[in-house]
């Protein structure tokens, strides 16, 4: 079943992290789609520009800025969104950063701000729409997970957990809403060439993230949300091959239980300013 363009007009799509990479991807496609769409992230004026582009081609964005590393922000951008803009029908939780090193180096600073953005924020935007979806009958929750909460390496011990995290979240809310029409899933992706790898090497005591290499592209996983919307499913990964990922954890996690150690010293040490 595909989904015309007329039946999403108007409906509303908040996409967080949409100011860069697979947020901004997203939030794109889903204005070509149809859907009005609710750009939100700390840096206005690359919302801005991803907005007028949108509106240029006859979609229609509007920008929410707002920080996500404060809870406090969490239920102000809900109402606000509600009052300015109406309900939610699909809610994107997308923004989220990386970190890599040895945990122990980790600036608690840092682990605060992961735990926000790529947890809390997440969670309670979760909280904040759900009652109105399941009222409503309607909606789609989507996660941006990694396949590193499916197969957590060295250098990424607090990244992986959140991602693993929401990999849980998401199975266990998607068997309490099974029977309903609102909808809940996770996106697992592998490396995707966007403004992450350079965010990380840019933290205090951050390292390069040796995977960007074997990166796809942030359209490939806008594409895979869009087809995600159409037909609703609990998990999927990007690209598809990398469902073997659970599998390669389970049959040959002790690979990198031996080589872990040894690769993540020999990793590039950079930027260790803090
Ligand atoms: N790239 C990859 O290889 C990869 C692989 C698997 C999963 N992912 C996941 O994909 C998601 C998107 O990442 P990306 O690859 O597209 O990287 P990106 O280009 O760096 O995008 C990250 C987005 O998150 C936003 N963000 C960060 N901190 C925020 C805060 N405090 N408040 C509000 N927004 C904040 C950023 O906006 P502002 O800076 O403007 O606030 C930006 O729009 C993340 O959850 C990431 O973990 C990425």
């Amino acid at each position: 079943m595909s989904i015309k363009k007329d039946a999403l007009a108007g409906k509303l799509a908040v996409v967080t992290g949409a100011s860069s990479g697979i947020g901004a991807s997203t939030g794109v496609q889903l204005a070509k789609l149809g859907f009005k769409v609710g750009l939100v992230a700390r840096r206005k004026e690359k919302l801005d520009q991803i907005a007028s582009e949108i509106n240029r081609d006859g979609g229609q964005a509007v920008v929410i800025p707002a920080d996500l590393s404060v809870v406090a922000n969490y239920d102000l951008l809900y109402r606000s969104i509600l009052e300015n803009y109406g309900p939610i029908d699909i809610l994107i939780n997308n923004a989220g950063f990386g970190w890599y090193g040895y945990f122990a180096d980790m600036p608690l600073s840092t682990l605060e701000e992961m735990l926000q953005v790529n947890l809390q924020a997440a969670i309670r935007l979760t909280r904040l729409v759900l009652p109105d979806m399941c009222k409503r009958n309607s909606g789609h929750i989507i996660h941006i997970g990694s396949i590193a909460g499916n197969f957590p390496n060295q250098g990424v011990a607090l990244y992986s957990a959140t991602k693993s995290f929401l990999d849980a979240f998401n199975t266990a809310l998607y068997r309490e809403l099974r029977t309903s029409n609102v909808h809940t899933s996770i996106v697992n992706a592998g490396p995707v060439h966007t403004e992450f790898f350079q965010s990380a090497l840019n933290r205090p005591a951050g390292r390069a993230i040796p995977a960007e290499r074997w990166g796809i592209f942030p359209d490939q996983v806008a594409r895979r949300i869009v087809k995600l919307i159409h037909h609703p499913r609990r998990r999927i990964f990007v690209p598809g091959w990398l469902a073997i990922t659970p599998w390669v954890e389970l049959f040959a996690g002790w690979l990198p239980d031996l080589l872990g150690p040894l690769l993540l010293k020999s990793g590039s040490e950079k930027n260790m300013s803090d």
